[in-house]
Formats: structure tokens, sequence, C-alpha cells
């Protein structure tokens, strides 16, 4: 039978699971992962362990938020079908109205915001803007990867700092090695370790670079922002509006839940960010992403709920994995960095063949160490029953 266009939106909106979100839309965002992201994406996702026939995926690997955009964003997306047929310029609100919200939010104007398809395309015209042959990047290892991929992907160099004992960045080592250098990448909270610096290390480190190597830009990656519950924490955004050669890479895929939908953006001085807005794809944010950022944005309520929410699931999993004898960083993300004792991928193999999808190895701690996303309370129960299995010390019966 043809559905008419409008039977097709009632579908979309109607029917609410009892999590309050659009069951068409719950569905469609739920349970089909595996078969479909696995043809979808061809060998970046074949790469991954496979999952035993008929085992439910919990997927705990890529730092998504489990529930997806709230309401809020959720029906905002809805809204926007009739006009999936327009470019963002022409939807209504468009997309220069999250551009304005997104500078309004932090006293700032539209020129110092850029938009990105998500913040990975920030952070790949960063490294395409301000490193070169003779001006590399430094970051720190184990660090999110995709500055330090596409950087010796151009050929240009790339010095990675070794995070230290707690498995926080060296801000020192970093600062010493920035003399020089077209790029620092910084990540605050740090992805995979999931620890933090302070507002007054970050602030310390960022004179101290400027005062030695003022053509360095840096970039301050908080994708995990909403996260942080350590209260030395505070975003570098007004530094970065305060500092040339600084700015700050923020995402909604994180704490909004919206890493489908591909939103990110730049903040920092006009003249800092402008070789990312003339790297930047035209109309790279679609008609849903704005809606849907626009909508999260003015949800404050539902960015504390998820924020407490996260808060929860960590202290319960931290305490689980505890028991365990395997100890994490002081996780301030979605995620927990575990000292598991084994290499990530025997750690990760063993749990998908329960179903439980853990994240990938991270060198140079790929030996000892593993990532585990955070999901929703009832996931975590069920993931920590994996994680004692797998875990469980090998018991020997020499000697008795
Ligand atoms: C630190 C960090 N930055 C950026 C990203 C990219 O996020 P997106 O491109 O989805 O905005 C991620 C994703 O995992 C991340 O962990």
């Amino acid at each position: 039978m043809r559905r008419s266009r409008r039977s097709f939106f009632d579908v979309l909106a109607g029917g609410r699971s009892d999590a309050g979100h659009d069951t068409g839309l719950w569905i469609a965002a739920r349970g089909r992962e595996d078969a479909q992201a696995q043809a979808a994406q061809g060998s970046a996702v074949a790469a991954r362990p496979a999952l035993p026939p008929g085992v439910k995926a919990i997927r705990i690997s890529s730092n998504e938020n489990p529930l997806g955009p709230g309401k809020a964003a959720l029906d905002a997306i809805v809204r926007k079908f009739p006009e999936a047929g327009r470019y963002p310029f022409n939807s209504t609100p468009a997309d220069s109205a999250l551009v304005t919200a997104i500078a309004t939010k932090f006293g700032a104007k539209n020129e110092n915001v850029v938009l990105g398809a998500g913040s990975q395309e920030i952070l790949k015209s960063a490294v395409r803007a301000f490193t070169s042959p003779t001006r590399g990047l430094v970051t720190a290892a184990p660090s999110f990867e995709n500055c330090p991929q596409f950087t010796k992907k151009l050929g240009h160099p790339v010095t990675e700092i070794k995070v230290d004992a707690a498995l926080r960045l060296d801000l020192e080592a970093m600062a010493a090695a920035a003399k020089g250098a077209g790029l620092i990448f910084l990540n605050n909270p740090n992805n995979p370790t999931a620890t933090v610096h302070g507002s007054k290390a970050v602030s310390d480190f960022v004179q101290k670079v400027r005062a030695a190597s003022p053509d360095t830009v840096i970039l301050i990656d908080e994708a995990y922002h909403d996260y942080v519950t350590d209260p030395s924490y505070e975003s570098a955004i007004p530094l970065a509006l305060q500092t040339p050669n600084v700015f700050v890479a923020r995402t909604f895929s994180k704490a909004y839940g919206m890493a489908g939908l591909r939103v990110g953006y730049a903040i920092g001085q006009a003249a800092t960010i402008k070789p990312m807005a003339q790297l930047k794809m035209p109309y790279n944010v679609s008609v849903f992403g704005v809606a849907a950022a626009l909508a999260a944005f003015a949800d404050t309520k539902h960015m504390e709920a998820e924020r407490a929410r996260n808060a929860e699931v960590r202290a319960f999993t931290v305490k689980a994995l505890d028991d365990l004898g395997c100890k994490s960083s002081d996780s301030q993300g979605n995620f927990l960095f575990v000292e598991t004792g084994r290499p990530a991928d025997a750690f990760r193999d063993a749990c998908a063949a329960q179903g439980i999808m853990v994240g990938r190895p991270f060198p140079p701690l790929e030996k000892t160490h593993a990532r585990i996303s955070l999901g929703t309370m009832e996931e975590m129960k069920k993931a920590t029953a994996v994680f004692r299995s797998v875990l469980r010390p090998v018991t020997t019966t020499a000697g008795k």
C-alpha cells in the first residue's frame, strides 16, 4: 500500500515509547545497528569483531550517547521532514541561526563560529590550514587520532607526547615540544584516557606556548565538555575568544546524542578560525542537524538530566570494574579507560563473543588498557556481568 506523505509523517510522530521518544524513530535508532552499520560502512566496520549469530549487541565502543537526541531535538527533526528538499540556507530557521545561537550562548559574534559536519571536519580543516612539511602537529598519545592520522596522511611531521602516570596530558612536555609547531591538539577531556586538566593548567599552558611560539595554533577539543564533573575544569571558550591562535572545537555528537546528524563547530577569534571557514564544505550541516541542534541548545533541562544520568552510570561502572581489580583513570567523560592488564584486542574479542562491543586498542597502552563507553544503566549491568566472566583471574591448579 502506498502511504501518503502526511501519513508517513504521522507515523513518525505517533506513538511514544516509555522513555518519551517517538516510537517510530526509536525503533529506527535502536537495535538495527550491527547489520546495517556493517553493510553501510564497509571496510572500517568490517575490521570490528563479529557477533555470534542471534546475539544482540550492546554497543559501548564509540562514546555515543545511548539514548540519542532528547525529545525536543527528535521532535524538531520530525518537523523538518517537509523541508528536506531545501538547502540549509533556505530552510527556516537557516543554518546561520545555529551560528547565531552558538555565538550568543558564548557572548561572541557570528564571525567567531564555524560549523562543521561533526567536529571532525573542523579538526581536519585545522590540520590542512595550520600544518605543513616544516610545521608539524603536536599531540598526546593516546589521544583522539583524527588529527595525527590526517597530518601523517599529508606527510607532515607529528610529535606524540605520552600521557603521564595518571593518564593525563603531559602539558609540560607538550609545551616544550610546541616551539615551531603548526598546530597543537589538546583534547580536554582526553579521549581515550577520559582525564581533564583544570582551567588554570590550560591557561598556563596557552600562555607558555604563546610566549615560546606565538604562531603555533592551539586547538582545544572539548567534545566531552558536558560530561565533566571535576570542579577545577572550565571551558576554554572565553580564553579562546580573548587569545589569538587559540580555538575550541565542540560537537553535538556526545552529550547531545546526535552523532548520526554530524554537527560540530569551532569557536575562537575571527582571524584564527577564518582558514577553517574558507575550507568548509558548502552546506555541510543538514537541515535536520540545524533544527535538532537549535532545539537541543534550548533544552538545558535535558542536558542537566543527561549529565546526571551519565555520572550515575559512570560511578556504577567504575565501582564494578574496581571490584574486579581493574582501576579506571579519573573519568570525566561518557567512557572509561581501564587497566585490564591484558591486550585490548583480546578483551574486545572476548566481550564481543558475548554481545558486548567495547573500544578498539589505543597505542601505546594497547597491551594493558581498554576503553569502555558508558551505555544505559541497564546495558552496563549486563556489560559488567560479561566483564566479570572475561576478566575473572585465571585460576591454576598447579601445586594442589
Ligand atoms: C575528542 C573527540 N573529538 C572529536 C570527535 C569527533 O566527533 P564528531 O565528528 O562526531 O563531532 C570525537 C569522536 O569520538 C572525539 O572523541
